[in-house]
């Protein structure tokens, strides 16, 4: 494959829908994004944030974090991943953009929504929404770094403090010459409180000429419906809710035309999670803990984000063979229960 075809694989136009899946720190690693890129219903995936602070980040770190760039940019699933940089200073920024691209991303994202203190008060992330000129700079200066053939995009936040922000932010943004813009919509200070402005979004994405991304509380196919309609945006960023309710990124690549009417979609949960569990051990053998703890994480994000019951059962189990067991127990024993009408 030509780098040109390689690098489209990546890249949003007006008129072409698409579904990404977010990055979620410590969540949607490697093998967690080759999970979710078996459905077909992701266009690409972001990567986990890659800070940078006192130095460049170096290729093997690049090929450390997002391993999939020593596999040609895709999921062993063929799930596309874009990698996601953050941090305040434009040279390091900017060597660490051509760092990536060496490594072989297809495509740069730059964080400006992460609320953490430790990363916000090493001048990265959400902080960084107070200064939109600063947003520019630093778009600017990724942009000018690297190939044009390689897309660059920014993640955003509303704002720092008020969701009136954003039309600045998103301004300086598009000005810098970024290829698309994501906005999560809340701002700083309510951290993943509801409610999500998606009449925000919308604005945006009416004065914008780049593409713009909706993402935020998307949680039923009701709530994608109605951030399509609020929105008007045909580009879509799927997080918590990809992984609280299987079938949900299906449900909506099919309403976005991305998957047959057809497609068959996974719900079974010992299904998916002993193919997470594959995943990880396919990448790396000494990881098992991190495993094990990745599947009690998902189960807990599925009960506090969707409607999975059993998660204060398995929590306790000391092993993956014993959570399984159980697992399968409980899951018959909920098939054989009587619908409830
Ligand atoms: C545990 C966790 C980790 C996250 N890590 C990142 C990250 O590394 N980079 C980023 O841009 N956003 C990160 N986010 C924000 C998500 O990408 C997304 O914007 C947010 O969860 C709202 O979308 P959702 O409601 O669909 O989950 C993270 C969110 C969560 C819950």
């Amino acid at each position: 494959m030509g780098s040109g075809e390689q690098t489209d694989l990546i890249r949003l136009k007006a008129e072409k829908p698409a579904l990404l899946l977010a990055p979620m720190d410590s969540v949607t690693d490697a093998p967690m994004r080759a999970l979710q890129g078996e459905t077909g219903a992701f266009t690409f995936a972001v990567s986990e944030f890659i800070r940078v602070s006192a130095n460049a980040v170096p290729v093997k770190v690049f090929h450390r974090e997002v391993p999939e760039l020593l596999e040609g940019g895709v999921t062993r699933s063929g799930l596309p991943v874009q990698v996601q940089i953050l941090g305040g200073n434009l040279e390091l920024m900017a060597e660490s953009a051509l760092n990536a691209v060496e490594a072989g991303t297809q495509a740069i994202d730059i964080n400006f929504g992460c609320p953490a203190p430790t990363v916000n008060r090493n001048d990265g992330g959400a902080t960084i929404l107070q200064y939109p000129h600063r947003i520019y700079d630093i778009v600017k200066a990724v942009r000018s770094a690297v190939p044009r053939s390689i897309p660059v995009s920014a993640k955003i936040r509303l704002g720092w403090e008020s969701v009136d922000e954003v039309d600045e932010i998103a301004c300086q943004v598009e000005r810098a010459g970024a290829d698309w813009l994501v906005i999560h919509a809340r701002t700083k200070l309510q951290k993943y409180r509801p409610p999500v402005f998606w009449d925000r979004v919308g604005r945006v994405n009416r004065r914008l000429s780049i593409p713009v991304v909706a993402n935020g509380d998307v949680w039923t196919l009701e709530d994608f419906r109605r951030c399509r309609e609020e929105t008007g945006c045909e580009h879509f960023m799927l997080g918590r809710g990809a992984l609280a309710r299987p079938g949900l990124a299906c449900q909506i690549a099919k309403e976005l035309g991305l998957l047959a009417p057809e497609a068959v979609v996974e719900t079974d949960w010992v299904k998916l999670l002993r193919r997470l569990s594959w995943y990880a051990g396919q990448q790396s053998r000494n990881r098992r803990d991190k495993t094990f703890h990745r599947l009690k994480q998902w189960l807990n994000m599925a009960r506090t984000f969707g409607d999975f019951p059993h998660f204060d059962q398995v929590k306790k189990c000391g092993s993956e063979d014993e959570f399984f067991t159980l697992l399968e127990r409980l899951l018959k024993q909920d098939a054989a229960l009587p619908l409830e009408i």
